[in-house]
């Protein structure tokens, strides 16, 4: 659905000791994976903890207009009833996929070797978005495209009849071209073989494996080769989702620069391809406890305790940009609370993202007296003792620059505005609820 909702301004203030418990939605990669999968198989799939968000409705949208019977059964609870690896039917309608660059990106795979046609759309900022990086080598498999110029939205695509297996290495750090071609690759007979020169959120690999598909992942001299066998019989399963590690990062964040705070977020994904602000932020001296960790629906969760305590810049490496790449709009803010820089390296992709995120936390932060420098694939935020605050960000239609600059108003002299919140409705349906209820002074 394109949001046309009006843009709604909001603001936060700086706030007593954050407490309580923090449960975070489901995790956002893995809500679509398993609606899509529930989509492509034989039987009833279950879900518990799909995130509610609205991108991840446009993806449910979506799976019923291809065929496959979607239900909502309760808060969080939804059953797929699938049609099978090839089974898409031709829908009726266009697929607009909002603001969910992972879901137009993941649902073009999945019909691209199917022989239907279907047309694509999205929001102002997905419209944007490159797309060329996921329908050349959609195209490979024989699918015909037609795009808008540059690739973009809207695109319409015939589904190959006979589709070729494909192999492909991937020409820049992403989950979403390689979870398109292995998606596209159930439909075709033979080997699908993804090359990737660093591994990449692993998500739809564990969850393809768990539906009974061949799958196997080596690390040779060529980089990390996912080989998936075309054509499996996907048996629906069970999918328990994690809590999300990107959303979790708000009120992690937000406990880290308000003094005095400790708070607790359980059932956190500890996914080591989506680990990297994890990682950072205990380089930085952050006083994270990470407990019970444990396997949910196939994959490492703990519950995370977090104290308010001094923090030190440090230099993120550009071979961790793809572990933490949504998270630094956040990571941004934290660091301005930080003695010395944080240079974040390797970070172009960024640009691309639902603004350019480089852009947008660097003139929001500027906007608030904070300086930042930065360079075509790199950030450096310059940390300070108080950070004055005061200023408006623009949130450019996107929920996490949206998120990070309400959090950074927790923790200023004075308040921090965003033009519109509206967008934290894509991934965070109860972020102002759930951090209101830890004692956050924001709306
Ligand atoms: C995602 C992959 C990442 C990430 C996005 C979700 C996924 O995008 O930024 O929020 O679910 O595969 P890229 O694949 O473009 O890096």
């Amino acid at each position: 659905m394109s949001h046309s909702t009006d843009p709604r301004p909001m603001t936060a203030r700086r706030s007593g000791p954050l407490r309580g418990v923090a449960q975070v939605p489901g995790d956002k990669s893995i809500s679509h994976r398993a609606l899509i999968l529930g989509a492509l198989s034989v039987g009833e799939t279950r879900i518990t903890g799909l995130l509610e968000g609205q991108d991840v409705l446009d993806t449910a949208k979506a799976m019923a207009a291809f065929g496959a019977q979607v239900e909502r059964l309760a808060e969080g609870e939804w059953s797929v009833h699938g049609v099978g690896v090839g089974g898409f039917s031709e829908p009726e309608g266009v697929i607009d996929c909002g603001n969910s660059g992972t879901g137009v990106r993941l649902i073009m795979g999945a019909m691209a070797t199917t022989p239907i046609t279907a047309t694509f759309t999205g929001d102002a900022s997905l419209s944007r978005r490159p797309m060329a990086r996921v329908t050349d080598p959609l195209a490979l498999f024989g699918a015909q495209i037609a795009a808008r110029e540059g690739g973009r939205l809207p695109i319409t695509i015939q589904g190959a009849a006979d589709p070729l297996p494909v192999r492909y290495r991937t020409p820049v750090a992403s989950a979403q071209i390689k979870s398109a071609i292995l998606l596209a690759g159930l439909n075709v007979p033979g080997e699908t073989v993804v090359i990737e020169a660093e591994p990449t959120r692993d998500h739809s690999e564990r969850m393809l494996a768990g539906f009974g598909a061949d799958i196997r992942t080596e690390t040779t001299a060529e980089g990390h080769v996912i080989t998936l066998q075309g054509r499996p019989e996907l048996r629906a399963q069970p999918v328990a989702v994690p809590r999300d590690p990107s959303s979790a990062a708000f009120p992690v964040a937000a406990a880290l620069i308000v003094p005095g705070s400790e708070i607790r977020v359980p059932g956190v994904s500890r996914n080591p391809t989506r680990d990297g602000l994890y990682v950072t932020l205990l380089e930085m001296g952050a006083d994270i406890a990470f407990e019970n960790t444990r396997e949910e629906g196939g994959e490492p969760v703990a519950d995370l305790v977090v104290r308010h305590g001094p923090l030190k810049g440090v230099t993120v490496p550009a071979d961790r940009a793809a572990s933490m790449i949504d998270e630094f709009p956040i990571l941004s803010v934290i660091a301005a609370f930080a003695e010395g820089a944080t240079v974040m390296n390797g970070v172009a992709e960024l640009r691309v993202k639902e603004s350019d995120r480089i852009d947008a936390m660097a003139r929001g932060l500027e906007a608030n007296g904070v300086r930042v420098d930065e360079t075509k694939d790199s950030m450096t935020v310059h940390g300070m003792a108080q950070v004055p605050g005061g200023g408006m960000a623009v949130s450019h239609l996107d929920h996490r620059i949206a998120m990070s600059f309400l959090v950074l108003g927790l923790a200023t002299q004075a308040p921090v505005s965003v033009d519109d919140g509206s967008p934290i409705a894509t991934s965070f349906p109860d972020f102002l609820p759930l951090m209101q209820g830890l004692g956050a002074d924001l709306g």
